[in-house]
């Protein structure tokens, strides 16, 4: 049973002691949400007046993407975990889309210490540039555990000021079966992409860590809706984010065995245009999920991306244009990528890195994951941190030897973010925003403690 408790601190106002007791359980968000409103009902006929940080919902540690659910449960009934009950405890308080202010302490109770961090590009307002957006902190969630509007607006009440819309296609595509997540231990807590633990195996299973060492396997194959159910769910998701927030809409091409190269650069146009039809102000290109089957994926082939982009560039005209790329291990790539379209003026950001590709085994040694083309998968979370940090260092340092203004092209890192600490070092290497999928799924108050750290 899923369980959450409504804790108050309420030990002066006996009246309302006697209307609830000191903690209670629920079962469900909806119960939970609703116990909420009775108690705000109760304390407004009582005539009371409590405030915010004397009525304090406590979740369970389950994460904003319940891994032990399908992804098509998610899909109709997440968020869960404390996202939830922080949206809940935001609309309840009046605050549709105002979202909970910074604590100044972490979700441990820890002092979060202020971060060195680039000025913000608007000093009245402290509010920082994200390809021409004002944001509120040049931090957010990635393309990934946010499945439709519920989970962005949960994610924007709960202090992320970048979300992203997980990756949407042109097509209704079903998800790869259940399980898609499992915690991944490699051996030095570190994953190296090519190195041989990567193809002899790494031990996955089901015992998920603390959220700072948490790492995942990722096995989703891209799931989407049909564009008529995405499209007026992203456009609910753009028009609740609060101030100083910005919703980030992702998407990718689609390729299946009967489609020609053009057909795919076209696919990728057309849901480009899709996503630009919901308001969304920034997009962001998925190039790293294997589209071209034999496991090779789209950004290995920096020339063909330089013809989509440039397809889509033509589409969207002035929207901004990112693409999410996975971890390159050499300067030539990553400059054969930035000519291929920064340098065309098709592609204004990159978002930096997807996922590293290991064989994943159980304590027997045997497939975890169950299915034909499912022994590689994806891993992400604090494992790849290291990869995600030297990834945008090279980006950066390609970017300066290219001659390349940052008034022209920005990186925004991720990988292995789990707390305000690893945003710092990501932007102190020079990413101009940094995002975070696996630590924040499990740390609902990660977006209150950048904000608290970037004061
Ligand atoms: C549950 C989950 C689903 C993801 N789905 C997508 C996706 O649809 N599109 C995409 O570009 N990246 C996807 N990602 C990858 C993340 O955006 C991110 O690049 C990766 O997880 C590394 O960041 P992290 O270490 O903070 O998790 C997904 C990640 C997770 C955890």
């Amino acid at each position: 049973m899923r369980k959450f408790s409504l804790r108050h601190h309420l030990t002066s106002l006996e009246a309302m002691k006697a209307h609830m007791p000191a903690t209670f359980e629920m079962n469900d968000n909806e119960a939970c949400l609703s116990a909420w409103n009775d108690i705000n009902q109760a304390q407004k006929a009582l005539g009371l007046n409590f405030e915010e940080k004397d009525l304090v919902m406590v979740p369970d540690s389950t994460p904003i993407y319940d891994v032990h659910r399908t992804y098509e449960e998610n899909y109709a009934e997440g968020p869960f975990g404390e996202f939830a009950a922080l949206g809940a405890q935001a609309s309840a308080l009046g605050a549709r889309t105002a979202p909970l202010e910074a604590t100044a302490t972490s979700a441990l109770g820890s002092q979060v210490s202020p971060l060195e961090t680039p000025t913000p590009f608007d000093t009245d307002t402290r509010h920082y540039s994200f390809f021409g957006q004002s944001v509120r902190t040049p931090f957010g969630i990635p393309a990934g555990p946010l499945l439709n509007e519920r989970f962005t607006t949960a994610a924007f009440r709960a202090g992320f000021d970048i979300a992203t819309y997980k990756t949407v296609r042109s097509r209704a595509w079903a998800c790869n079966p259940f399980p898609n997540v499992l915690s991944v231990h490699p051996a030095s807590g570190e994953l190296t992409a090519g190195a041989p633990e990567t193809v002899d195996g790494v031990l996955a299973d089901d015992q998920f860590g603390s959220p700072e060492t948490i790492s995942i396997s990722n096995s989703f194959g891209v799931p989407s809706q049909s564009p008529d159910v995405w499209q007026p769910d992203m456009q609910r998701a753009i028009q609740n984010a609060g101030p100083g927030q910005l919703l980030l809409a992702s998407f990718q091409g689609s390729r299946t065995p009967e489609m020609s190269e053009e057909q795919y650069i076209a696919d990728h146009v057309t849901t480009a245009r899709l996503a630009l039809e919901t308001g969304a102000k920034v997009l962001e290109m998925n190039t790293s999920c294997p589209n071209e089957g034999k496991g090779r994926l789209l950004c290995h082939n920096p020339e063909l991306v330089g013809r989509i982009t440039e397809a889509v560039k033509n589409e969207i005209g002035d929207t901004p244009l990112i693409i999410k790329l996975a971890f390159m291990p050499d300067d030539a790539d990553v400059e054969r990528m930035m000519q291929n379209t920064v340098l065309r003026q098709s592609v204004q950001g990159f978002a930096t890195i997807n996922t590293i590709s290991a064989r994943l085994v159980n304590a027997r040694g045997e497939q975890a994951l169950p299915g034909e083309g499912r022994e590689t998968s994806g891993v992400c979370g604090a494992a790849i941190r290291h990869a995600g940090l030297e990834m945008v260092e090279r980006v950066i340092r390609v970017q300066r030897n290219l001659g390349i203004a940052d008034d022209d092209f920005a990186v925004i890192g991720v990988g292995g973010v789990t707390s305000a600490r690893d945003v710092q070092d990501y932007l102190s290497l020079g990413a101009r925003a940094v995002m975070s999928a696996t630590g924040a799924m499990w740390n609902a108050r990660l977006g209150q403690d950048v904000r608290a750290a970037l004061r």
